[in-house]
């Protein structure tokens, strides 16, 4: 989320907000030892397992691992953009907004007016006579004129100009090039437009305001759909076709479904399945996860059944591990060769369509079904394959009862006789290795993630920080900059520490580590946090402790034959030249 908001001012905003209150005020809160407790808001359950921290001005659900700052929990629970949150907690807290900071107004014009004129136009255009083979094409195709209105579905007529010279008297040439209407020519002084001779499928925000087009060719010509460019506002990693014209149906439904194409949106909607968006022509990212887990908690994808439909299908499943939580759904509906839900729901109806709906394959048999298609699970090597794949796919998810489902069908496929939960979760085995004794096998990597862990849940362990590990080791990055934040910002509570890194890939790592149990449970943090700093710098220990780690979260999980037998394969691997 890219935010002109100073990091300086959102820690203000922070300093002066109180989580606790910012959350009482909508959920009820009772107090528990330090913190506050209440069911969660975020997914259902009957006891508690959702708390506020004071102290970190942190929230967190153990149930269904939602958590973050005070911005965070209005984004989330009021269904706020992060620009929107911070505006509201600053009028709370009795703060202006920065002028720099003004909500989507990026540098350059305001590009709304002109593409709210450019879609007028080329739905205008539908009507006119030149438009003749354009209104048959989509007659053609079976859109009804109420369709067609609904989905402000226009015409760009073929001539070089017709935009340009219509829409001149308005807007400056350079702003129709800003909003991706009309292209520079070559070498040549002048413009064209970029959209000629097509079929134009406006594409909105939420609110329904146009950002860009589609445009598509009425005969065989290539390329068969053209989209607007990237511009300030249009970002095709991150809008949806159709979400204003679905956001009623998605809430009646509490589930959303996502097909590849503009048509297929037009033809389930028009039949009656109107909770429908289409990407596009994209993959599907995290962005657009989340953004549809604010309207529903189910998201239904269709793909071709393909390969390629199977391959697409996947990369949605790895996004959409990072956002599910308990109380979240999705699921993959894949459609015979040939077909799309256009042609489908032509043919069967909506009543057809909803059936199939209701037969899509939930994640977890995806997950597993994909899975063990790569490996041979009848061999033991085989299936210590599949605990190895499923491991840092699963380790994006966060914990609850969707994670422990997992985790017991993963137990069950690869014939681990024992709860697995250790196998999966190194945070876990981690946690196990921490505690006092037995002695702690140490892994070099975790040492980083429980030194950011504590600093950021305690952040005045930064006086007990001197030297810092040699880079290399994973997470030392992240060690490295959170020491220099707080060095040169000292008293930032957890809550506002996360906040620094909204923009950065280290975020979601960040927010986890903030929530986890782990630190909360140790009485002498400043020790703890000095043996680890010492310890990080001990590099010769920490290749041969990798090895010992993975010796131990293998054992004690398996019957002692099987034991014998993963010892065996693992001593292989770590042995063996990769
Ligand atoms: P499809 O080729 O499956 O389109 O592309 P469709 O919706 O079934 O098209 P019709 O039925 O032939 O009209 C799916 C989506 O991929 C994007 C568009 O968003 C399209 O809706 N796409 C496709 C492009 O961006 N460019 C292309 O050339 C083709
Ligand atoms: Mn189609």
């Amino acid at each position: 989320m890219a935010t002109k908001i100073p990091s300086s001012f959102i820690d203000a905003v922070l300093a002066r907000t109180d989580i606790v209150e910012l959350v009482g005020g909508r959920v009820p809160l009772r107090k528990a030892g330090r913190d506050y407790k209440a069911c969660c808001p975020f997914h259902e359950e009957r006891t508690p397992s959702f708390t506020v921290s004071a102290d970190k001005q942190f929230y967190h659900c153990f149930g269904c691992g939602a958590h973050g700052s005070a911005i965070g929990f209005l984004m989330a629970y009021e269904r706020l953009g992060f620009v929107e949150a911070v505006t509201e907690l600053a009028h709370r807290a009795g703060l202006e907004m920065p002028q720099d900071g003004r909500p989507a107004a990026p540098a350059g014009p305001d590009l709304r007016p002109v593409l709210t004129a450019a879609a007028q136009y080329y739905q205008d255009a539908l009507r006119q006579p030149v438009a003749e083979q354009a209104r048959n094409y989509l007659k053609g195709r079976g859109i009804t004129g109420a369709v067609a209105k609904a989905y402000q579905l226009g015409y760009a007529p073929p001539g070089w100009n017709g935009l340009l010279s219509a829409l001149a008297k308005d807007f400056e040439p350079a702003v129709l090039e800003r909003a991706g209407l009309i292209i520079a020519r070559d070498g040549a002084t002048g413009f064209y437009d970029r959209f000629r001779d097509r079929v134009m499928f406006p594409i909105s925000d939420a609110r329904g305001r146009v950002i860009g087009f589609g445009g598509r060719v009425l005969d065989q010509g290539e390329p068969k759909y053209m989209n607007s460019p990237e511009t300030a506002l249009f970002h095709k990693g991150r809008e949806l076709y159709g979400l204003p014209q679905a956001l009623a149906a998605i809430d009646k439904a509490g589930q959303v479904v996502v097909v590849e194409g503009y048509m297929d949106v037009l033809a389930l909607s028009q039949f009656g399945v109107a909770h429908v968006v289409a990407t596009l022509g994209t993959a599907t990212t995290r962005e657009h996860l989340d953004r549809l887990f604010r309207y529903a908690p189910e998201i239904v994808f269709c793909f071709d059944g393909d390969r390629a439909g199977r391959a697409a299908a996947w990369r949605a499943l790895e996004q959409a591990l990072t956002v599910l939580r308990d109380g979240r759904q999705a699921s993959f509906l894949f459609l015979p060769e040939g077909e799309d839900p256009d042609t489908l729901v032509r043919a069967e109806g909506a009543a057809g369509f909803q059936a199939r709906l209701q037969t899509a394959t939930e994640l977890p048999e995806f997950f597993f079904e994909s899975l063990c298609a790569r490996v041979d699970i009848s061999r033991m090597d085989g299936r210590a394959r599949l605990v190895e794949l499923a491991k840092p796919l699963l380790s994006k998810l966060a914990k609850g009862a969707l994670y422990e489902l997992m985790i017991g069908r993963l137990a069950e496929l690869s014939a681990l006789k024992v709860p697995q939960a250790a196998v999966l979760a190194p945070a876990r085995a981690e946690e196990a290795a921490s505690r006092p004794e037995p002695p702690a096998p140490v892994r070099g990597g975790s040492l980083v993630r429980q030194a950011v862990a504590l600093l950021l849940q305690y952040p005045a362990l930064i006086q007990e920080v001197e030297e810092l590990p040699p880079p290399g080791r994973p997470g030392t990055d992240v060690l490295t900059t959170l020491v220099a934040l707080l060095r040169a910002t000292p008293g930032l509570t957890t809550g506002a520490i996360v906040e620094r890194f909204a923009d950065s890939p280290h975020q979601a790592t960040l927010a986890r580590l903030a929530a986890w149990e782990y630190p909360s449970l140790l009485p002498d943090h400043e020790g703890v946090m000095r043996d680890i700093m010492k310890t990080l710098n001990e590099q010769a220990r920490a290749a041969q402790a990798k090895a010992r780690h993975k010796f131990l979260i293998n054992k004690g999980n398996l019957t002692p034959e099987e034991q014998a037998e993963m010892v065996a394969y693992l001593r292989r691997r770590t042995t063996e030249p990769q």
